[in-house]
C-alpha cells in the first residue's frame, strides 16, 4: 500500500493533478516539490491569488488539503527518500539545440530526475512518468535507475496527465479514462495496480485502461495530434469559408451533428496555443523520421504547419484590412492567455500575432485579466529577441479593456474570456478611430449587433 508520494515539478500539471489526488485520498501523504524556490513558496501561500497556476477551483482545494496531507517542498532528496511512489511532472520543451532541434522533446529534467531519484533513494520504488514524453523514454530511465549499484528496485509506470488547462480541476475529478502503462511481469502488474487503487478511490475501475508502456506513452502523443489535427482541419476550412459564402460555424454545427464525427474541437480560432500541442505533435514528427517514416512524418507535420499559416492569416487580414499598414496604429489586444480561465501564455497565438504587427510598426496595447505585465513581456521577448526597453516603445499593457481599446484603429481578441462579451461596445466604440475594426479570433462576439453599433467586424471563417 503506497502512503507517502513525492511529485517533482510543481507546475501546471503536478500542482493540480497532486492537489485533487490529496483531496481524494486523505491516508495518503503528498509532498510535491520543485526547484523553483518562488514557485514553492507561492503554493504555499495564505493568499489565494498568489496560488502560481490559476486555475476554476483549484485554491479552494489547496487550502483545504495543504498542510493535511498535501505539502509543498524545495527539499527533493528528503521527499524522494521517504517516498513510496515518485511522479515525474517536470517539463519537457522542444529541444533547443543540437540534435533534433525544434523537434525533439528535451529530456534533460527528466533525466536529471531519474538520477536524483536513484542517487537518494535507499528503499524499492515505483517512478510514474506524468510528464509527456516521447515513446520509450521509460526505457532511458529503466537504464539510470537499474544500474545505480545501490540494489534498490525501481517500477517504472507511464500515467500520461490529459487534464485541460482552464478546466483542470474537473477534468481530474471526473476524467473519461485514466491510462497506466506498465511492465508485462508480476513485479510491473503489482507496480500498476498500486497507481490504479490510489485512482479508484474516486474513479470507477472501468475507466481505468491498462496498457503496455510504450501504448501508454504513444497514446498521449496521439490523443493530442488528433485534438490539435481536428482544429488544424477546421482552421483549414475556415480559410475556404471566408472566399465563399459559406460560415465555418454553421459547418461546425452539421459536421458535428455526426455522432462519428462528434461536435467537440470543431471551433475555429486564430490557432491552437498552450505547452502541449505543438510539442507533442512535433515529437511525434521527429520519432517518425528517426524511424524512417517521411510519409507519417510529413502528415502530421502539417498540423503544425496549418497552425502557423493560420497565425498569419490572421495577422495578414489586420494589415491588409487597414489600408496595408499598421505603422503607428494603435491595435488593442483583448486576451494574451492561450485561452480562457488560464493565466498560461505558452505558446499563445496573441505573441505570434503580435510580432507580425510589431514587425509592421504597430503600437500594441494588452489587456488580459489573469496574465502579468512581466509575463507578457517576456514572451514578446522570446519571440522577436529584443528588449524589454525596445519592445515597450511598441507594446504597453493596462489594467482595464477600455484603455486598451481607447483610440485604437482596430481590436484584435485573442482569447476567449467570458468577460469580453459584457463589455459595453458601445463606450468602446464612441472611443475609438473610425472605421472601428473588430478582428475576432475567436468568434466570441455577436456579429450582427457589433456591426449594428457601427463596427467593421471581422470573425474567423465568415
Ligand atoms: C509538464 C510538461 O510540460 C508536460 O509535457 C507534461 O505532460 C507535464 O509536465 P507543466 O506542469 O505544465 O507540464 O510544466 P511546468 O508548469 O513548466 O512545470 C514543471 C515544473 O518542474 C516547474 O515548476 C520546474 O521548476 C520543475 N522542475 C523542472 C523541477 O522541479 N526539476 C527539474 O529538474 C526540472
Ligand atoms: C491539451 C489537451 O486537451 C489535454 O488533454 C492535454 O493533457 C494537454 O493539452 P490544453 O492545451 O490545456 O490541453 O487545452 P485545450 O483545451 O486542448 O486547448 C488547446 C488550444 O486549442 C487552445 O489554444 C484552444 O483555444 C485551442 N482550441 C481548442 C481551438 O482553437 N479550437 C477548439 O475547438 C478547441
Amino acid at each position: 500500500m503506497v502512503k507517502n508520494i513525492c511529485c517533482i515539478g510543481a507546475g501546471y500539471v503536478g500542482g493540480p493533478t497532486m492537489t485533487v489526488m490529496a483531496y481524494k485520498c486523505p491516508e495518503i501523504k503528498i509532498t510535491v516539490v520543485d526547484l523553483n524556490q518562488k514557485r514553492i513558496e507561492a503554493w504555499n501561500s495564505d493568499n489565494e491569488h498568489m496560488i502560481p497556476v490559476f486555475e476554476p477551483g483549484l485554491a479552494e482545494i489547496v487550502m483545504k488539503v495543504r498542510g493535511r496531507n498535501l505539502f509543498f517542498s524545495t527539499n527533493v532528496e528528503t521527499a524522494i527518500d521517504q517516498a513510496d511512489m515518485i511522479f515525474m511532472s517536470v517539463n519537457t520543451p522542444t529541444k533547443e539545440y543540437g540534435k533534433g532541434k525544434g523537434m525533439a522533446a528535451d529530456l534533460k529534467y527528466i533525466e536529471l530526475c531519474a538520477r536524483q531519484i536513484g542517487a537518494v533513494s535507499k528503499n524499492d520504488k515505483i517512478v510514474v512518468e506524468k510528464s509527456t514524453l516521447p515513446v520509450r523514454t521509460a526505457e532511458a530511465i529503466h537504464s539510470i535507475l537499474d544500474n545505480t549499484g545501490s540494489g534498490v528496485k525501481f517500477q517504472i509506470l507511464s500515467n500520461p496527465e490529459f487534464l485541460a488547462e482552464g478546466t483542470a480541476i474537473n477534468d481530474l475529478l471526473n476524467p473519461d479514462r485514466v491510462l497506466i502503462g506498465g511492465q508485462d511481469s508480476p513485479e510491473g502488474h503489482a507496480a500498476a495496480e498500486e497507481l490504479t487503487a490510489i485512482y479508484a478511490h474516486w474513479i470507477p475501475r472501468e475507466k481505468i485502461i491498462h496498457t503496455n508502456v510504450w501504448s501508454s506513452e504513444l497514446s498521449k502523443l496521439t490523443a493530442n495530434a488528433f485534438l490539435a489535427q481536428r482544429i488544424s482541419s477546421i482552421n483549414s476550412l475556415s480559410a475556404l469559408c471566408e472566399k465563399t459564402e459559406a460560415d465555418v460555424t454553421e459547418i461546425s454545427r452539421a459536421i458535428g451533428a455526426d455522432s462519428r464525427i462528434g461536435n467537440k474541437f470543431l471551433t475555429a480560432s486564430v490557432g491552437f496555443g498552450g505547452s502541449c500541442f505543438q510539442k507533442d505533435v512535433l515529437n511525434l514528427v521527429y520519432i517518425c523520421k528517426t524511424l524512417g517514416l517521411e510519409e507519417v512524418a510529413e502528415y502530421w507535420d502539417w498540423v503544425i504547419k496549418m497552425n502557423d499559416y493560420q497565425k498569419h492569416r490572421f495577422a495578414d487580414n489586420i494589415i491588409t484590412t487597414l489600408y496595408n499598414t499598421v505603422s503607428g496604429k494603435k491595435i488593442a489586444f483583448l486576451g494574451w492567455a492561450f485561452k480562457k480561465n488560464t493565466n498560461d501564455t505558452r505558446e499563445t497565438p496573441a505573441m505570434y500575432v503580435a510580432d507580425i504587427l510589431m514587425n509592421d510598426l504597430a503600437n500594441i496595447s494588452v489587456y488580459d485579466p489573469k496574465v502579468s505585465e512581466q509575463q507578457i513581456f517576456t514572451d514578446i521577448a522570446h519571440v522577436n529577441g529584443k528588449t524589454d526597453e525596445d519592445n515597450q516603445k511598441q507594446l504597453s499593457v493596462v489594467a482595464d479593456p477600455y484603455e486598451a481599446c481607447r483610440n485604437a484603429h482596430a481590436i484584435a481578441i485573442l482569447t476567449e474570456w467570458d468577460m469580453f462579451k459584457n463589455l459595453d461596445w458601445k463606450r468602446i466604440h464612441d472611443s475609438m478611430m473610425k472605421p472601428a475594426f473588430v478582428f475576432d479570433g475567436r468568434n466570441l462576439l455577436d456579429a450582427e449587433k457589433m456591426k449594428e453599433l457601427g463596427f467593421y467586424y471581422k470573425g474567423i471563417g465568415k
